[in-house]
Order: structure tokens, then sequence, then C-alpha cells
């Protein structure tokens, strides 16, 4: 059968992420980006001159994205842009009958999600949300050594991500300033991303825990968190992170620690060395190392976006649809009101989970409040 032709694509929001979105479309043969599009021109001629730097010439400026969909004869649009937009731009590209990779969070909230969900299944366009945390290269192996069976099944993801300073004065973050106004600030900016890998390694979530706050005056949301995940298959995620820490060097890279325990053996990815090790009653291997963490990063871009091109040239499905990712939103979600309740939060509404797990949940659900009640009548361990 003839292969369709390399989709049409535009870059719609060319602010801060959009140049590692940039040079993924560069490197994909299934498209050629033909546009980028900012409602602020310096930045879409920042972006234009970044493609030519890596040899993208002829890509036309958009500051409006009608103009830019009357125009363009496009078959997909790039959606780098921040929450609050995306349901607008959506509807717009889905009436124009333009498929959509579109920046996480997805929305502010899991019905607002899926209205985009519905909107992009009413009009027949693909739908994908770029998460290409899932596409770093320790996860991708994570996935592959546990499907393979190496550490046998797994009970228990921790992720320690990175403690790192925030500003205490504005501008908090060079790159991200807005961090300083969002008041869901790094669960619903960061740990979404470990949240979905998390999702990726042990499967469903159906029970968040959080413990959560805020250090930094001049921010409004919350800059550390502790999150408990249940997942269905009744293993538990860790993860732990801060951007309230003062300056502590060692720790502050991205990438975060990452330690996938089975009844077999464990896996550790290393951020200190960049090496993925295999530990078994055998003994420890080194079985992965990963050149660079720049290099990882935007491999996972090119992962990410490479395989929504791929995906919508060739008609074949994606790994995580948009749909799926709305789990990994509302879980995300989750542990806001868990913050809120102080209780165990049943991540609902997405399906009944089967009857096993739903008595793991009851047994989860116990309000903070019984368990701090109660814990100074339990015996000490
Ligand atoms: N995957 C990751 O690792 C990662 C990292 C950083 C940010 N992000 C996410 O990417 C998104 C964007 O973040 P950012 O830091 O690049 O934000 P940003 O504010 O730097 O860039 C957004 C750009 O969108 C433009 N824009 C807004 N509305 C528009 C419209 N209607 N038409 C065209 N352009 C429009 C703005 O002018 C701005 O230039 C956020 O949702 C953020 O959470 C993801």
């Amino acid at each position: 059968m003839k292969q369709a032709p390399p989709l049409r694509a535009a870059l719609i929001g060319a602010g801060h992420i959009s140049a590692q979105h940039a040079p993924a479309w560069v490197a994909t043969p299934d498209a050629t980006l033909v546009a980028v599009c900012d409602v602020d021109r310096a930045r879409a001629e920042n972006r234009r001159d970044q493609l030519a730097s890596l040899g993208h010439a002829d890509v036309a400026i958009y500051t409006d994205v009608d103009d830019l969909l009357a125009n363009t004869n496009l078959d997909c649009v790039d959606l780098a842009t921040r929450p609050d937009t995306h349901r607008g731009l959506i509807e717009r590209a889905s009436e124009a009958g333009v498929h959509v990779l579109c920046q996480k969070p997805l929305a502010a909230s899991v019905a607002e999600a899926s209205a985009m969900v519905e909107t992009c299944r009413r009009a027949s366009v693909r739908f994908m949300v770029n998460e290409m945390w899932r596409f770093l290269p320790w996860f991708r192996d994570l996935g592959r050594l546990l499907s393979e069976g190496a550490i046998g099944p797994a009970h228990y993801l921790r992720v320690v991500g990175p403690h790192r300073p925030l500003r205490r004065a504005r501008p908090v973050d060079d790159g991200q300033p807005y961090f300083a106004d969002m008041p869901r600030l790094i669960v619903y900016e960061m740990y979404i991303h470990w949240i979905d890998c998390a999702r990726f390694l042990l499967g469903e979530i159906e029970s968040v825990y959080a413990r959560a706050g805020r250090i930094n005056p001049s921010i409004v949301g919350e800059d550390w968190a502790v999150l408990v995940l249940g997942h269905a298959g009744g293993g538990t995620s860790m993860i732990e992170s801060s951007w309230a820490t003062p300056d502590d060097a060692p720790t502050r890279r991205r990438e975060g620690d990452i330690l996938l325990e089975g009844a077999d053996g464990s896996l550790h990815f290393d951020p200190a060395t960049l090496e993925l090790r295999l530990a078994r009653p055998g003994g420890v291997e080194v079985v992965a190392r990963y050149p660079s963490l720049d290099r990882a990063f935007q491999s996972a871009f090119d992962g990410c976006i490479g395989h929504f091109a791929a995906a919508v040239r060739s008609g074949a499905a994606f790994e995580s649809p948009a749909e799926d990712n709305v789990r990994t939103l509302a879980a995300t979600l989750a542990a806001y009101e868990s913050l809120e309740r102080r209780a165990v939060v049943a991540v609902g509404g997405l399906g009944r989970p089967p009857s096993g797990e739903r008595r793991l949940i009851r047994r989860m659900l116990v309000p903070l409040s019984r368990w701090e009640r109660e814990k100074d009548e339990r015996p000490p361990v």
C-alpha cells in the first residue's frame, strides 16, 4: 500500500518549552513543520530562527490561530501553550479537521479534559497529549525490563525528584516565571509527569494520598509534596520532590532518582552516574548508561512527537491517547482533593475498579483524622 505523504504540521505557542518541540519536528520523517504561530510575534520569529539554524527553512509565521488554520492546509497542530488556552485552541483545530498534539496538563479539571476528548472524537480528529517523560530512555528501559521479567512482578516504585529552590523573589524561575501565580504548582506542573510514568510502569492508579505545602513566600501554590499512589494491580508508588529546598547542588538534577522494586530484584536509575542498575540475588549489574542528560530529554521529545506523527500518518494507535492521559490528570487532581480532605482519595469517575481492588481501596480509605486518633492506641512497632 502506498504510504501517505508526510503531515503538514504547525507549532502553536513559541514560548519556553517549544524550544524542545522544534528539533523534534525537524527530526521526524513523518511530518514537515510548515508554520509557527504565537500571539507574540517576536517569540514566533525566535522559533523560526531556531528552526533555520537546524537547517529547516521556509516556516511561515502567524500570530492568529484562525489565520493559521485558514491559510496553511494543515494536517496537525502541536499546542505548546499553557492549559487555560487548550480548550479554545482544540475546538478551533477540530473544527478545521486538524489532528491535535497538546502539552500537559491538559486542563484544570477532568470534566474539561473529557470535553476536549469528546470534541475531538466528534470531529474525528486524532488527539494525544505530549507526555514525553514516559519516552525518557530510562523509563523506556524500565518498562522493557519489567515486561521481560527481569525483576519479577513489581510492587513498588519510588521517585525522588530534585530538591532545588525556586528564587524567593519574582521572577521565581527564569524559564517559567508564571510558576509564581499558579495556585496548584509542583504536583500539577511536575508530578503529573511522574504520575504518568507510574501508570506506565505499574498500571492504573486507584487511590492517592498527598502531603504538601508552600515554603516560598513569593509564590501562591505548593512547592513541596509527597504522594503515595495505590495501583489497581496492588503496587504502590511514592513520589517526593521539592522546589523549596535551599540550594543543594547534588540533588538539583531534574531527572530524579528512580527505584523499581520487584519480587525477584530491583532496578535503580541513579541520576548521579546516569546508570540503570539491575540488582538480583546474584549481584548488581549496570544494564544501561545514558551519555547526556540534555540528549536524553531531547530524545524524549523526539520520541513522543515522532510517535504522534508516525501514528497519525500511518493510522496506527497511540500508545497513550488523550483519553488515557485524562486518567493521569485525574490522579494528579486527586492529590489536591487528598490535601483538602486530609484523606486517601479514590481516583473516581473513570470506571469502576475490579472488586479485589475495591477491597484494597476501602482499607486505604481511612480518613487521616481517624488514623491520627487511633495511632496513639496502636502498639509501638
Ligand atoms: N514536557 C515538559 O517537560 C514541559 C516543560 C515545561 C513546560 N511544559 C508545559 O508546556 C506548556 C507551555 O509552557 P511554556 O513554559 O512553554 O509556556 P510559555 O508561557 O513560555 O509559552 C506559551 C506560549 O504560548 C503563547 N500563546 C498563548 N496563547 C496563544 C494563542 N491563543 N495562540 C498562539 N500562541 C499563544 C504565548 O504567547 C507563549 O509564547 C505548559 O502547559 C507547561 O506545563 C512542559
